[in-house]
């Protein structure tokens, strides 16, 4: 059965989709079977993969509402090892839709519509919109655990204090096995006092939370321009630049995912 791991932060671009596209790359590149759930209006995971509107018919929004299956709108990648089940500029409606359909467990759709397929895959990767609202929530409600991307600038930690209380009230309540898998620090640029500033204030404050690579280091990712580069040529940075430090600290991420099982 596969682990369900979202990527969260009600913070917008702190690269949760940078995070989601990548480190499921470097997992399939492990040989281990992904599903990317693209549950961002933005619909940016899905692009980021070469993706456009007219590839596909049916996403995760059909699912959500319930017309669609969720098999029925699984798109494999031009990536071994790497399907996504991709969003839709409609996803924006799902709250309205979840309200006037007044569904039992509306904060379980996600995690229903995935039940059916979790053999299939070693990892489910949820990409989250920059919002603490009905489909992040459901994101939260289908995981098993959350990774939460810090953007080392200022304010990263702001905002924070929010999101772990919503993480405490959903175990609490629908999700009693959620938890916190780690904290990653993107963007960081050493030159940057702030950035240190950040790292500084995160390995004070959760550092048991923070990732660490086989030599015991915590895993950071740099600001790196083939990183922000890649989505454009539809490709993650695993494959358009290996040897890349971006590409280096995700791939350093999937591992200790795999270690630590
Ligand atoms: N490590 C990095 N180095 C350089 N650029 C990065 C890095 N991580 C992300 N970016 C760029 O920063 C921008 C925001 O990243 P991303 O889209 O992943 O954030 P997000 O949290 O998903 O945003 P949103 O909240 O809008 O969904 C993108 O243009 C991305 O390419
Ligand atoms: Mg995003």
């Amino acid at each position: 059965m596969s682990e369900i791991i979202t990527i969260a932060n009600q913070k917008g671009g702190v690269g949760k989709t940078t995070t989601t596209v990548n480190l499921s790359a470097s997992l399939a590149k492990n040989g281990k079977k992904i599903l990317i759930v693209d549950a961002d209006p933005q619909t940016n995971a899905t692009t980021s993969l070469g993706f456009s509107r007219n590839d596909y018919e049916y996403n995760i929004y059909h699912v959500l509402i319930g017309i669609k299956h969720i098999s029925e709108v699984i798109l494999p990648t031009k990536f071994e090892n790497l399907d996504i089940a991709p969003a839709n500029i409609g996803l924006v409606g799902i709250e309205k839709d979840f309200y006037i359909s007044a569904k039992a467990n509306r904060e379980l759709l996600l995690k229903e519509a995935l039940e059916p397929i979790r053999d299939e895959y070693d990892y489910i990767i949820v990409d989250s919109p920059p919002a603490l609202g009905p489909i992040t929530i459901n994101a939260l409600g289908a995981a098993n655990s959350v990774i939460i991307p810090i953007q080392c600038e200022f304010f990263a930690l702001e905002g924070l204090a929010q999101l772990l209380n919503t993480i405490n009230l959903l175990k609490k309540s629908i999700n009693r096995e959620l938890t916190i898998k780690g904290f990653l620090p993107t963007m960081y640029s050493g030159q940057n006092n702030l950035s240190r500033q950040v790292l500084d204030d995160l390995s004070l404050h959760f550092k048991d939370k923070l990732f660490l690579d086989e030599k015991d280091r915590f895993i950071i990712v740099p600001r790196n321009v083939k990183i922000a580069e890649s989505p454009s040529f539809g490709q993650s940075v695993i494959e358009y630049a290996y040897h890349s430090k971006g590409a280096v600290a995700y791939i350093n991420l999937a591992k200790t995912i795999l270690r630590e099982g």
